[in-house]
């Protein structure tokens, strides 16, 4: 037996795997401190009420001879296709439930949608960007281009025609930077896309946090249907981080070389997975009813002001630094020149404040640095205090 070798071509560990054994490093030398988490988009509040209600109603269904369910459909129950539907349309966007594959989760579809392209495909990603769109292209073996987002394009990159790439790697609102598309900049890539018979994944993970018109699904750009597939998730929108919920869109217009990849995906879905369980399905169902979204837009408030404080904070401190309003992620300079993971550890060393080290997310990351909104209200407001005490001029 041979391994995949390509597993030699990325870091051993993890971008987040690497940072909470530095912490659970530090704590094992340094029991008595008291350690502020603001490193991964992990959050904190509760499921909201309806969607605990509703978890609770299908966990008595299943007790039942009459409504127990066993395997479901692997595209994801109807009644929540249909709610994701519904979800779009409101925004004007018309998909099919046919185009709607629930999932585990954005990360594994991620990954796993990899499967519908040939290895020899090229795969353009921007730089510094989420590590998985680079980690799972690497351990396949495929050769990867990045786009250089950096302060100066506001790191929002856009086609350059010297650049060919087959499969492109748009985030928006980004993780890390938190910078957002318009529609105008994404009719820009959708049309490169188009011209060079590319597909474009796009991860709308973050589409929740949207607050002042930008893009929130690439199928609002004219044209998208014939060259974009689009990942989401509960975890942001509905703190379904551990409780695993997503969705993938794929439209039927995607046919390449006479293919469709709607209809290869379901392939793919209907062998490799059997869905996601009922009663995750109804408790994310529930995130679409009058209530649930009522009581989501409670939570994405909270984490709204969470981010203004970290904002406010950078402020003061002199810091500059993007993201805080249409995302959860402040992507902030390191002071005094200082490399990513420098700044790291001294803010672990000197305040006990945990964030992501920007040179995680790609070279041009190196020298800034991401805290995220998610934390609770007391865990940001003590860690701006920290923060302050120690870098405030
Ligand atoms: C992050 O911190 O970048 C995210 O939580 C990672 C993820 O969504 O998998």
């Amino acid at each position: 037996m041979k391994p995949n070798h390509h597993y030699q071509d990325v870091a051993e560990t993890y971008l987040f795997s690497n940072i909470a054994k530095k912490v659970n490093a530090y704590l094992a030398e340094n029991p008595e401190k008291s350690v502020l988490r603001l490193g991964i988009g992990d959050v904190t509040l509760p499921l909201a009420p309806a969607v605990i209600q509703a978890m609770h109603e299908a966990v008595d269904e299943m007790g039942k001879k009459e409504t127990f369910k066993g395997y479901g459909p692997e595209q994801g129950y109807a009644f929540l296709r249909e709610s994701i539907q519904a979800y779009y349309a409101r925004r004007g966007v018309s998909l099919s439930t046919d185009e709607i594959f629930v999932s585990d989760g954005a990360k594994s579809d991620c990954g796993n949608i990899l499967d519908l392209f040939a290895t020899e495909n090229s795969v353009l990603v921007p730089d510094p960007v989420y590590p998985v769109y680079v980690d799972t292209n690497v351990m396949a073996g495929r050769k990867i281009s990045y786009m250089q987002a950096t302060k100066e394009n506001g790191f929002l990159p856009m086609p350059d025609p010297a650049v060919k790439a087959d499969i492109i790697y748009l985030c928006s609102p980004n993780n890390p930077t938190g910078a957002s598309y318009t529609k105008e900049q994404l009719k820009g890539w959708v049309d490169f896309a188009l011209e060079n018979n590319a597909v474009i994944l796009y991860d709308a993970a973050y589409e929740c946090f949207v607050t002042d018109g930008a893009c929130r699904s690439i199928f609002e750009v004219d044209g998208a249907r014939k060259c974009a597939i689009e990942l989401c998730s509960f975890s942001k929108t509905a703190g379904f981080t551990g409780t695993r919920c997503g969705y993938t869109v794929v439209p039927e217009e995607l046919v390449f070389d006479g293919m469709s990849l709607r209809k290869m995906w379901l392939r793919r879905q209907t062998t490799k997975f059997n869905g996601v369980s009922y009663i995750v399905q109804k408790g994310a169902a529930a995130v679409f009813s009058e209530a649930g979204e009522k009581q989501i837009q409670e939570n994405l408030a909270y984490y709204r002001e969470n981010a203004k404080l970290i904002a406010t904070c950078m402020d003061e401190c002199g810091i500059a630094y993007t993201g805080g309003k249409n995302s959860p992620y402040i992507w902030l300079q390191c002071p005094t020149g200082m490399t990513s993971w420098e700044f790291f550890d001294y803010l672990l060393k000197e305040i006990q404040v945990v964030g992501t080290p920007g040179s995680g997310f790609g070279k041009n990351g190196e020298g800034f640095f991401r805290l995220t909104a998610f934390g609770s209200r007391e865990t940001t407001m003590e860690a701006c205090r920290r923060i302050k005490a120690l870098l405030k001029k």
